[in-house]
Formats: C-alpha cells, sequence, structure tokens
C-alpha cells in the first residue's frame, strides 16, 4: 500500500512537472506584446530549437534564470559556440532559429510562473 502511494506521488509530482514547460495561449500573448506577430507555433519552434541546439555543451538554463539582456547578449555568443561546433553533415542555426530561440527564452523567462 505505501509503495502504490509513493508510486502515485511520483507519477503526480512528474505531471506537474512536465506541465509547467507546456507552452500555453498566454505565453504567446505575453510574447507577442513583446514580439510583435509572435505566435504558438513560432514559440513552440523555438523552444524546440533551443532543446535541440542548447543542451549539448551544459544542461538547458532555465529561461528565468536569466533577464532579457542577458539573453540578449548569451544567445548570439551560444549559437556562434553552437555553429562552430557542429560537425559538417550538420543544419547550423541559422538567423531566423537564433530569433526563435531568443524570443522563446525571453517571453518564457518572463512567464508569470517561472521556467
Ligand atoms: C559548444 C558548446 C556549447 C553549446 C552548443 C552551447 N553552449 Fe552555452 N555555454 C557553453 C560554455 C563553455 C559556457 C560557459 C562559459 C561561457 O559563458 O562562455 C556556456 C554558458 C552558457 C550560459 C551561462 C552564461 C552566463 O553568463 O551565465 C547560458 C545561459 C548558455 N550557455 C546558453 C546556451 C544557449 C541558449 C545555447 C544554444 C543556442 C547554448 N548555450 C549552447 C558552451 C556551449
Amino acid at each position: 500500500m505505501k509503495n502504490i502511494l509513493i508510486l502515485a506521488l511520483i507519477l503526480f509530482l512528474s505531471a506537474c512537472g512536465a506541465k509547467m514547460m507546456e507552452l500555453s495561449n498566454a505565453d504567446a500573448e505575453r510574447g507577442a506584446s513583446k514580439f510583435p506577430g509572435l505566435t504558438m507555433t513560432e514559440l513552440t519552434h523555438g523552444k524546440a530549437q533551443y532543446e535541440k541546439n542548447c543542451q549539448s555543451c551544459h544542461g538547458l538554463y532555465a529561461p528565468g534564470s536569466k533577464n532579457e539582456m542577458q539573453w540578449r547578449l548569451i544567445v548570439p555568443a551560444m549559437v556562434n559556440k553552437a555553429n562552430k561546433k557542429m560537425g559538417k553533415m550538420e543544419v547550423p542555426i541559422d538567423s531566423a532559429n537564433q530569433q526563435s530561440i531568443l524570443k522563446y527564452v525571453i517571453t518564457m523567462g518572463t512567464a508569470p510562473v517561472k521556467k
């Protein structure tokens, strides 16, 4: 019985964890007030690009761990690093994808509940 309760607790907590990083329309709307025209599609794309390109050398930094000014300096520098490290067979991060990553981390970094 005790084990079942612990298992239920673990499942409950991991479900909450997954939900926290889910993007909502409210996120897209908040982002669009800073980046006019930002859509849920681009925000989702930015998240995917961030997760794909930004955790090969270190873990993913939480968007809320840096402020907007810091991200604006860090993202271009890290995109450079990432592109240099890539092998010839890989597709480098282009400026459109760099922008999507930037919009994602800044938008999610200003979420009411820090992510
Ligand atoms: C080629 C390896 C590599 C890749 C790929 C990489 N990083 Fe980094 N990152 C580093 C290293 C090394 C540091 C620590 C030294 C530094 O700040 O340059 C770092 C530090 C950071 C920091 C902390 C900076 C600070 O001042 O606290 C952030 C945030 C970060 N990276 C974000 C990113 C993002 C966003 C991406 C994807 C675009 C990314 N990284 C991809 C190597 C990488």
